[in-house]
């Protein structure tokens, strides 16, 4: 369905929220201002109801959740929270918590190597993160590790430590252990920065690393594909020096890039693998997969966990992550991106002469288009301009990059031609004159 407007965006009743939350929330969070934000009220497949009950389209798919649509898993959820809500996550655990474990061995390691894979479930992202550096140093009893500029691994301490966007790190810095080095992460098509990143890596001393922990496709970095032969280039080098290739595939997993991972587009099996968001599709659940040797390196528990948390294994957060992962196990899915992203790769041909359209990138559904001005410069204030015009359309979307100057499009995988066709011409329109 296309967005249905019925007031002025934001409406009175997303206005007084926002006066409401400015009391009585953190003022780092939300980000508050006449133009933003609007506040949900429900939502299904692609669409969006906002409180003042205006329709809008989600082309974010809710930061990458809802790629099977919003509300996918709902009747999972909903059956699910009238037998159990909650068990005893590393003591009693819920029945549910050994089917979803095996459905991810059953989706990574055993599809890549014919061997199980062995799992430690967390609540967000960047707790898969924690749990596979926490892994890679039990494994090799080593400390140091290698991550990317422009990385982004969520907001914990542990995970801070490969934060590639300074600003992230720069207030807590002085309390993050000096362990990390940090490398450029090498384009695709850009002979220059992978012969940069080489050179980079040819000059850190690799007998105390314990991980390299990297985004296949890095998402909030700008949407940036690696150079075709940098993912490689680490398998090799990890295995030269016994270190763990860690994949977070948060943003990336589950059928974002057109593949169930991002990293079977590379042919690349890493030793650990992170995933979230999408997992669930709705629900705050995580898990840190890893190779059944690697994962081995956790002593076995006598009743104190090393790593545990209230939450873990919730049985909703299961129950969903079951219904996802079955509907992404079917071919269909795969199918459903495939068209939907030659469907999207047509439409945003119709862009790709604009003079501020520096470049169309990405994989699958996972698209960034970059703009900068005529003499260069990246255009972060004008995106964040046009995202917040793009709103007023009816039109969820998001600015990525450092610099706020990739427009990113990673929108539910049903999509239609006519959803797509009226978001490219919406974008179009948001353009100045191209004389
Ligand atoms: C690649 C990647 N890793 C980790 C995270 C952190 O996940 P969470 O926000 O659930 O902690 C994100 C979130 O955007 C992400 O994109």
């Amino acid at each position: 369905m296309l967005p249905a407007i019925q007031t002025a965006i934001p409406g009175p009743l997303s206005q007084q929220l926002a006066n409401r939350l400015r009391e009585v929330e953190c003022r780092n969070t939300t980000y508050l201002s006449a133009d933003w934000p609007i506040f949900w009220e429900k939502a299904e497949g692609s669409n969006v109801w906002d409180a003042d009950g205006n329709r809008f389209l989600d082309l974010t798919s809710a930061f990458g959740v809802a790629g099977l649509g919003h509300g996918f898993a709902q009747k999972a959820l909903r059956d699910q929270s009238e037998m159990l809500l909650h068990a005893m996550g590393d003591v009693h655990p819920a029945r549910l918590k050994v089917e979803l474990c095996e459905k991810l061995s059953a989706a990574t390691f055993e599809r890549w190597t014919g061997k199980n894979g062995k799992v430690l479930l967390g609540n967000s992202g960047f707790e898969a993160v924690e749990a596979a550096l926490k892994t890679a140093t039990l494994a090799t009893g080593k400390a140091e590790i290698i991550t990317f500029e422009n990385a982004y691994h969520g907001l914990g301490y542990g995970a801070l430590l490969g934060a590639g966007i300074p600003w992230f790190r720069q207030p807590f810095d002085p309390q993050l252990a000096g362990i990390t080095h940090r490398l450029p992460y090498p384009r695709k098509g850009n002979e220059g920065s992978i012969a940069h990143f080489q050179a980079a890596l040819a000059a850190v001393d690799p007998s105390n690393i314990a991980a390299i922990l990297v985004e296949p496709i890095q998402g909030r970095g700008g949407i940036v594909v690696p150079h075709d032969a940098f993912l490689e280039e680490l398998r090799t080098w990890c295995d030269e020096h016994q270190v763990m290739l860690i994949f977070d595939e948060i943003y990336t997993g589950f059928h974002r890039t057109g593949c169930l991972f991002a990293c079977e587009r590379f042919g690349i099996v890493p030793d650990l693998i992170c995933l979230g968001k999408a997992l669930s599709g709705g629900f705050p659940i995580s898990a840190c997969v890893g190779k059944s040797e690697v994962m081995d390196a956790w002593p076995e528990t006598h009743g104190e966990a090393l790593h545990t948390s209230t939450f873990l294994g919730n049985p909703m957060g299961c129950a969903m992550s079951i219904a996802s992962l079955d509907a992404h196990l079917s071919s269909q899915t795969a199918g459903l991106v495939a068209e939907s992203t030659r469907n999207l790769d047509a439409a945003l041909a119709r862009l790709s002469s604009h003079p501020m359209v520096h470049e169309i990138r990405g994989a699958g559904l996972m698209k960034g288009i970059e703009f900068r001005y005529p003499d260069g410069r990246l255009a972060g204030d004008f995106v964040i301009q046009m995202v917040v015009q793009l709103l007023k359309d009816g039109l969820i979307l998001l600015p990525d990059a450092p610099e706020g100057h990739v427009l990113a499009l990673t929108p539910p995988f049903a999509l239609s031609p006519e959803e797509i066709d009226f978001t490219v011409s919406r974008i179009l329109a948001a353009l100045p004159a191209a004389h």
